[in-house]
């Protein structure tokens, strides 16, 4: 076969394959099958040189770097868009439309607000032959040796009847390809992007397209900049430029009035975490282009389109200083405080920094300006800084060497550091918190507040001492009059009696939460024998490895913690061992956890706790994976629709008196 036959031949099957890979998604061939044709076919134009096109796929692989850029400038400005923050705003901009037209029914072309990087693309005669970023609206940057480089973007298109096509769109980087960028840049010790708009805009903005290239970029094609002269609606010019072979969003629909737009904004609200792109919210356009020719533009954005953002998830503030908290365990976090900012809907001050590791991985200095985010409901998160924000007055952040509450030495474990003092209050205060939790002792009304001021004004230096609290202590702390101590205490005491289960998870071993709690109290009679057993008898409980049993071997070899647990049970605690007392592994409920939630009708919710948690049953507050059965009475709430999310079967009253033999 003649070279430049086969070469055709290639071209033609490899243009193909990129569309099918890298616009409809759908390849068809291995990655193995698609190099072996573009090794081929960069052989075949080696040896033939002269058969070389600008259209060749293997001209995509990205040419010598350049000085530098050239500008762009744009025959027809990229205007900008008006955005809409709600509902109202969106309305006011309908009506002004309707208003403008003289229409009553307007319908737009809805499609994702992609945040990526503006970018105008110029056919001319069927060809690609430039490209630039939007720049200021009339000139951006010439990037077109790097824009060839992005697979989505046809190269050749067939409308040819025009002289001239302007394409314009948005380049963005897909959320899985950042991810992976990122994780790369981190194992080699680079500075991590901030999110994909960056990594794009710092891809497509390189000098050397063969950095460009290996970045996958995505080009979302949006519109054209005559559209008359294509057809007379948006949508359909979207249609044409997917026929030509641009990506254009799948999620692209003609929305008549505006109940139908908002229901879109709805459902793209719903769906967004879920998108392979990053989108900010959705762009609305009066889909009849003579309307929008009769609505026209002002001075820096067009009246027939309108932005409906959605909130953002993220946002820059200002770190204003790192704190170091000194947890249960003694260990020391660092926690980011910031200038308050507005993210993703809520206000956010403090942010985890977790360890020094997670500091230095990122940058951070104090006085930085820094980048927040918060995806969907996860906790917020400092990503970033914005190093171009440097002043000069940023300081790098140091461990400190002695305890930031106690002043002792700070010890270094692995990327952890740790105050060794079990009598720093700091400590004290959080193991008193967590001894009181709900899963734990379960003291009801002793929250962190509180706990502080039974450490810092009463000088309380161990959970035993709770026990003897008297009404004229709690009268010395703020916020108690003579009821409200009496609640209180009157609360401590019914809590001596104590499932041995909560018993071990108030001690709070390090690596011991409720579930290995209850795993411990399943295996052993009794806190005595627990105490005594070796660590070898420790590793054969279900679902407690090494390191567990270690540490709550350790725990319970150390002198200062046996003393404690001395202490408690002289004051009167007493945990007891529901399982082996009434040996009632027959019962449905034996080992299982379950949750109560709304009213019962034939017995009160604590007796119904107490009727479980004799048979066997671990007693629950809330609802997670490892729930076993919810009991759902009168007025059921959240807890229902978790756990039917969950899968979680779901109990009625009836059901429940059932298993525990109690036939209504
Ligand atoms: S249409 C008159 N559609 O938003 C402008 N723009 O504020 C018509 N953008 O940087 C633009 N997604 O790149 C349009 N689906 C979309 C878009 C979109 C993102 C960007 C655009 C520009 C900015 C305008």
């Amino acid at each position: 076969m003649a070279a430049v036959t086969r070469i055709n031949e290639l071209k033609r099957v490899i243009n193909h394959h990129n569309y099918q890979y890298y616009v409809i998604d759908s390849p068809e061939i291995s990655d193995g099958e698609y190099d072996a044709m573009m090794r081929e076919l960069a052989a075949l134009e080696e040896a033939n040189p002269e058969m070389i096109t600008s259209d060749s796929p293997t001209r995509r692989v990205g040419g010598a770097p350049l000085a530098e850029f050239t500008p762009m400038f744009h025959r027809i400005p990229l205007l900008s868009i008006d955005n809409a923050m709600d509902e109202d705003e969106l309305k006011a901009f309908h009506e002004r439309v309707r208003k403008w037209l003289g229409a009553t029914d307007i319908s737009y072309c809805c499609e994702p607000k992609f945040d990526g990087l503006a970018v105008e693309l110029v056919y001319e005669k069927g060809t690609l032959v430039r490209g630039g970023t939007r720049g200021d609206g009339s000139v951006g940057e010439d990037v077109t040796h790097n824009l060839r480089t992005i697979r989505s973007i046809p190269l050749k298109i067939s409308i040819k009847s025009h002289e001239m096509l302007e394409v314009r769109g948005e380049v963005v980087m897909l959320k899985d390809s950042f991810r992976a960028l990122n994780e790369d840049r981190a194992a080699k010790g680079e500075p991590l992007f901030a999110n994909p708009r960056n990594a794009a805009a710092g891809s497509l903005r390189q000098l050397d397209p063969r950095i460009t290239a290996q970045r996958s970029l995505v080009f979302f094609a949006y519109g054209v900049s005559e559209p008359a002269r294509l057809s007379p609606s948006q949508s359909k010019v979207l249609d044409m430029l997917s026929g030509e072979g641009f990506r254009v969003n799948n999620e692209r629909r003609v929305c008549t009035g505006l109940d139908e737009v908002m229901a879109y904004v709805e459902r793209m609200k719903d769906i967004r975490e879920g998108l392979p792109y990053e989108m900010d919210g959705v762009v609305v356009k009066v889909d009849s282009i003579p309307y929008q020719e009769s609505l026209g533009v002002k001075a820096k954005s067009p009246r027939w389109v309108i932005a409906f953002k959605f909130p953002p998830t993220q946002a820059t503030t200002q770190l204003l200083n790192i704190e170091v908290q000194v947890g249960r365990t003694g260990t020391l976090t660092p926690v980011a405080i910031l200038e308050p900012v507005h993210v993703g809907g809520v206000t956010v001050s403090r942010a985890t920094l977790h360890n020094l590791d997670e500091i230095k991985r990122k940058g951070l200095m104090i006085s930085d300006t820094v980048l927040i985010q918060r995806a969907g409901d996860v906790i917020p998160e400092v990503v970033s800084p914005v190093i171009s924000k440097r002043d000069g007055t940023q300081v790098e952040f140091r461990m400190p060497e002695n305890c930031p509450v106690c002043g002792s030495q700070v010890e270094a474990e692995g990327v952890y550091y740790r105050c060794i003092n079990m009598s720093c209050p700091a400590i004290i205060k959080e193991r008193l918190y967590h001894f009181a939790s709900k899963d734990a002792f379960d003291i009801e009304g002793l929250g962190i507040r509180i706990v502080e001021q039974l450490v810092d004004v009463l000088n309380v230096s161990d959970a035993s001492t709770l026990f003897a609290l008297t009404e004229s202590d709690l009268l010395k702390l703020e916020g108690f009059a003579e009821l409200s101590a009496n609640n209180l205490l009157s609360m401590i005491a019914s809590r001596k009696s104590v499932s041995l289960d909560r018993f071990i998870y108030a001690l709070g071993i390090r690596h011991v939460g409720t579930t290995t709690a209850s795993d411990l109290a399943k295996h052993f009679e009794s806190l005595e024998e627990l105490m005594s057993v070796s660590k070898d008898e420790l590793s054969k409980v279900k679902g407690i490895g090494e390191v567990v049993a270690s540490s709550i071997h350790n725990f319970f070899e150390n002198k200062d913690n046996r003393a404690e647990i001395e202490r408690l049970l002289k004051a009167g605690v007493s945990p007891h061992n529901d399982r082996a007392r009434s040996a009632a592994p027959d019962s449905v409920l034996y080992g299982k956890r379950i949750c109560f939630t709304g009213t019962l009708d034939r017995m009160s919710r604590s007796e119904a706790k107490k009727k479980a948690e004799s048979l066997g049953a671990i007693v629950v507050d809330t609802v997670g994976k490892q729930l076993d059965y919810l009991v759902a009475g009168a007025g059921p709430g959240s807890k229902l629709d978790k756990a039917v999310k969950l899968g979680i079967a779901v109990w009625d009253e009836a059901r429940f008196l059932d298993a525990v033999g109690d036939k209504a």
